[in-house]
């Protein structure tokens, strides 16, 4: 399975802490944000990644991760995004990286507390489709800003309603989706959303649609640290105390 790691973006919910550089090079704790992504991907055996990047800051990357070898990555690929147009757009830009490989993707902005290994294994096993994680949130007012799931009585995503006013569920899709090699088939069909992006969430309402889409729902800590700056200090105290990427819970 290859890693796509998605750092791009404008980080404009964190300005100006991002006026002057890359959102996902921000410190969290003692290591930049990016650090946590790339740690959570190689801890749960995924080592051949993808960081897709953007915007006036993207050679730092280079400075940090280099060849990842430092990381445990056995081999670090970089794309550049020439604009910041979605999640979905940047995806597309792995699509020879990936081939027919399947692919874990993750945004570098979030930041879970048990590892995600337990969704890379499922999905392993369940080899087509789609695979996502989902968040318990209790704060409402978090879900405005998030893609939020509608859940059928029986427990299956029936939809995911991106930043709802009235959330279907107290339940968040964070930044961890595991696809196989259609979903570059699937972007081609997407066309830009009032925010002028190709949403990953238009993906994944494609993949409920065919009935292809399994979820986890993160044991522990999740957070999207790009979310607010309240969000980003928010995970900032968690790694801090708790720490994070910690060894799964096995049953
Ligand atoms: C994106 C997704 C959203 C998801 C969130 C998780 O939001 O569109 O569905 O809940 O990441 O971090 P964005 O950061 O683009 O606003």
């Amino acid at each position: 399975m290859k890693g796509v790691l998605l750092a791009g973006g404008t980080g404009s919910r964190l300005y100006p802490l991002t006026r002057i550089t890359n959102k996902h090079l921000l410190p969290i704790y003692d290591k930049p944000m990016v650090a946590y992504a790339i740690e959570a991907l190689v801890d749960s055996g995924i080592t051949d990644i993808m960081v897709v990047t953007g915007g006036t800051h993207a050679g730092e990357f280079l400075r940090l991760l280099s060849n990842g070898h430092e990381y445990g990555v056995d081999r670090l690929s970089y794309a550049y995004q020439e604009s910041a147009g979605g999640i979905a757009d940047a995806l597309s830009l792995a699509e020879r990286f990936v081939g027919d490989d399947l692919a874990f993707v993750l945004l570098a902005d979030n930041i879970f507390g048990q590892s995600i290994s337990p969704t890379v294994e499922k999905f392993q096993q369940q080899k087509a489709g789609a695979r996502i994680i989902l968040a318990k949130v209790e704060e409402e007012e978090h879900l405005h800003h998030l893609g939020v799931p509608e859940l059928t009585s029986d427990g299956k995503v029936k939809a995911i309603i991106e930043k709802p006013e009235n959330p279907p569920s107290s339940y968040c899709v964070t930044g961890a989706y595991c696809y196989d090699p259609s979903v570059f088939q699937i972007i081609k069909t997407l066309v830009p959303s009032g925010r002028n992006e190709l949403e990953i969430t238009d993906v994944n309402n494609y993949y409920i649609k065919q009935d292809l889409m399994s979820y986890d729902v993160a044991e522990g800590f999740w957070g999207d640290a790009g979310e607010s700056i309240d969000a980003y200090y928010t995970v900032n105290d968690h790694v801090r105390r708790f720490g994070v990427n910690k060894p799964a819970v096995r049953v």
